[in-house]
């Protein structure tokens, strides 16, 4: 039905006949000639219809926005006024002598070029993937997923699809289920990830396993986090994390450098412990130079822990971000600054502007001035290595709260005061990890999952002392967002019991749930190590895109529902008795 595709015309093109199938983008009428921007998925062109010619002219009269439309007609070079250097093919146009309307539309419910609600957004998407802006990045996936194939392929990996219908595997978030018809009570899991079956094929002798894979979580969502995702899973015998993390820091700077032209420097690696005291976060973004200063050695005497009101017994932190050129902020904006680290926790962010005046501690701008004398000032200026015209934000409280209170509070200064470099790429590995977590009740958790084998494999600490224990796992975060995570994994069965005991998993569930895994252990189990990658995330990071959701085709809402066909729905009484499901009132 046709010659060419719409984006892809140029001045090489001019004096051909070409036919385009398209949409109507934009008609503008000026009398004596009609232009219409005609749209497919490779752009826009600029079509004319000339009153000269009486029928086609007539029949362009009758053109509105998105009707489907053939034309046929002459590639023609623009006059240089009216050249537009905005659009790809903005230096001709296509004088029409055929139209043919192959489908009317409907007025749209939707302005897909504006910014619509989210909702009719989501709920007409068909319409919103119009907008050549999310069909970009849909393109840019593709590019993506491409490379990833190519380069894992060339490195010997084996594609290999796993279960959708399968059981649980724990990833720290509940599993979606679906009924079995044929097996009373039953349900299958949708994977949360392929994790153990990607173990099973190491044990198979696999040796390099890759999958494009989608996982499923019910947790709750973000702006970086869709219930169905997808995830570039990788696994790989005989290798350690070192030679792991290389191949893939190899694979990224291949994408970034295919993709945006930009050459990535190699990763430096982070432990879990210098992420936490520098930046608060296991997730840092490097881009923002600014790093926490801990100051708590120079407010331990008691007066100053009862000023700041906290509570000896719990673990505490006293530390404080300094901030370049802050002395001017106003104190409408530090009000802001301090109603923001509210959310996180904080209950006070206190503040010492440095000017001239500072040295002086009674002329001191602070909020506290109260326990400031010269002594303790110049302690505090020497440790943060201040400057005359900037700002120290302080936060005294129980660490968890410090740490992610001065976290999100850098991210937001960085923002605010363009201290965070937006044209840079800053990768990091984050390794390291404690092995487990210990919630209120004492009880332990994996920080990982449950089959991330144990640094320098030490069964006594792992006996004695659990909480010391550190993972042989590895966290790949660019500029603040994880991308990656993945472990050496535990290849000895009794190790592997012995991690499930430690996290409270009892036998016979160990049994109930991971038996196959457990008896797969024993059959010559090899060193193996993975990782996965989260696909969305890096689109969403080469596309420069805020939301996941611009970067998958049909995404769904924050409360995990698809507007489009309106699912989850409820089901025919009679397709649940043959699952044998009764539904109960909600609780
Ligand atoms: P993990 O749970 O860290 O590891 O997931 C790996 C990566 O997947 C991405 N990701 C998500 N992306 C979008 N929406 C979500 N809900 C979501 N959850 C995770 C992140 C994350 O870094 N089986 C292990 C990997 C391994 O050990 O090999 C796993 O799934 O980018």
């Amino acid at each position: 039905m046709r010659t060419q595709y719409c984006g892809n015309i140029r001045i090489n093109h001019v004096n051909q006949t070409v036919i385009l199938c398209g949409w109507v983008n934009k008609i503008r009428n000026f009398g004596h000639f009609i232009f219409v921007d005609m749209r497919d998925y490779t752009g826009l062109i600029q079509i004319i219809f000339k009153l000269k010619n009486k029928t086609i002219f007539k029949q362009a009269l009758n053109l509105k926005n998105e009707f489907c439309i053939q034309i046929t007609g002459i590639v023609q070079k623009r006059s240089e006024k009216s050249i537009n250097i905005n659009m790809k093919t903005g230096e001709i146009e296509i004088l029409a002598h055929v139209l043919n309307v192959l489908n009317h539309s409907e007025n749209l419910p939707i302005n897909y070029t504006n910014n619509n609600n989210d909702d009719l957004r989501l709920k007409y998407r068909y319409l919103d993937l119009r907008n050549l802006k999310i069909l970009d990045n849909l393109k840019k996936r593709n590019q993506i997923t491409y490379l990833i194939r190519r380069f894992l392929t060339k490195a010997n990996f084996l594609d290999i699809e796993t279960p959708l219908l399968t059981k649980s595997t724990p990833e720290g978030a509940r599993d979606y289920l679906v009924p079995s018809r044929n097996h009373h009570g039953k349900f299958y899991a949708l994977p949360q990830s392929p994790q153990l079956f990607k173990q099973i094929l190491m044990i198979s002798g696999i040796d390099k396993y890759y999958q494009i894979v989608k996982c499923f979580r019910d947790e709750d969502l973000r702006s970086d986090r869709q219930p169905e995702f997808t995830q570039i899973d990788i696994e790989v015998s005989f290798m350690n994390a070192k030679k792991l993390r290389h191949l893939i820091e190899k694979m990224i700077i291949k994408l970034w450098s295919q993709i945006i032209n930009f050459n990535l420097q190699k990763f430096p690696v982070m432990s879990f412990h210098e992420a936490i005291k520098k930046y608060g976060s296991d997730k840092p973004d490097l881009r923002n130079p600014i790093k926490i200063i801990d100051v708590y050695n120079i407010f331990k005497h008691e007066k100053y822990i009862i000023f700041f009101n906290i509570n000896i017994k719990k673990n505490n932190r006293i530390a404080l971000l300094c901030i370049p050129q802050g002395a001017y902020l106003s104190r409408k904006k530090i009000n802001n600054y301090v109603e923001y680290v509210k959310e996180y926790g904080a209950k006070k962010l206190f503040y010492i502007k440095i000017t001239n005046d500072s040295f002086n501690h009674q002329n001191i701008s602070s909020s506290m001035k109260n326990i400031l004398d010269a002594k303790i000032l110049q302690k505090i200026i020497k440790k943060s290595q201040a400057k005359i015209g900037d700002i120290l934000f302080l936060i005294a409280d129980e660490d968890y709260i410090v740490n992610k209170s001065l976290h999100m509070l850098r991210l937001k200064l960085g923002n605010d005061l363009n201290i965070t470099d937006k044209n840079n790429w800053k990768p990091v590995w984050i390794i390291d990890f404690p092995m487990f977590n210990r919630n209120v009740h004492g009880k332990l958790s994996s920080v990982h999952h449950p089959f991330t084998a144990m640094k320098n494999m030490d069964i006594e600490l792992l006996n004695n002392a659990p909480d010391l224990a550190i993972s042989d796992s590895y966290d790949l975060v660019i500029n603040g967002y994880e991308i990656g995570g993945g472990s050496v994994r535990i290849h000895n069965v009794e190790i592997q019991k012995k991690v499930f005991n430690l996290i409270g998993i009892k036998k016979s569930i160990q049994y109930e749930k991971f038996g196959f895994l457990i008896e797969a252990l024993q059959y010559g189990a090899p060193p193996h190590a993975g990782i996965a990658l989260g696909l969305d995330r890096i689109v969403m990071l080469l596309t420069k895109s805020n939301n996941i959701r611009d970067v998958i085709a049909f995404p769904k809402t924050t409360s995990a529902t698809c507007l489009m066909t309106d699912s989850p729905s409820i089901v025919e009484n009679s397709i649940l008795q043959e699952l044998s499901i009764q539904i109960s009132k909600k609780l």
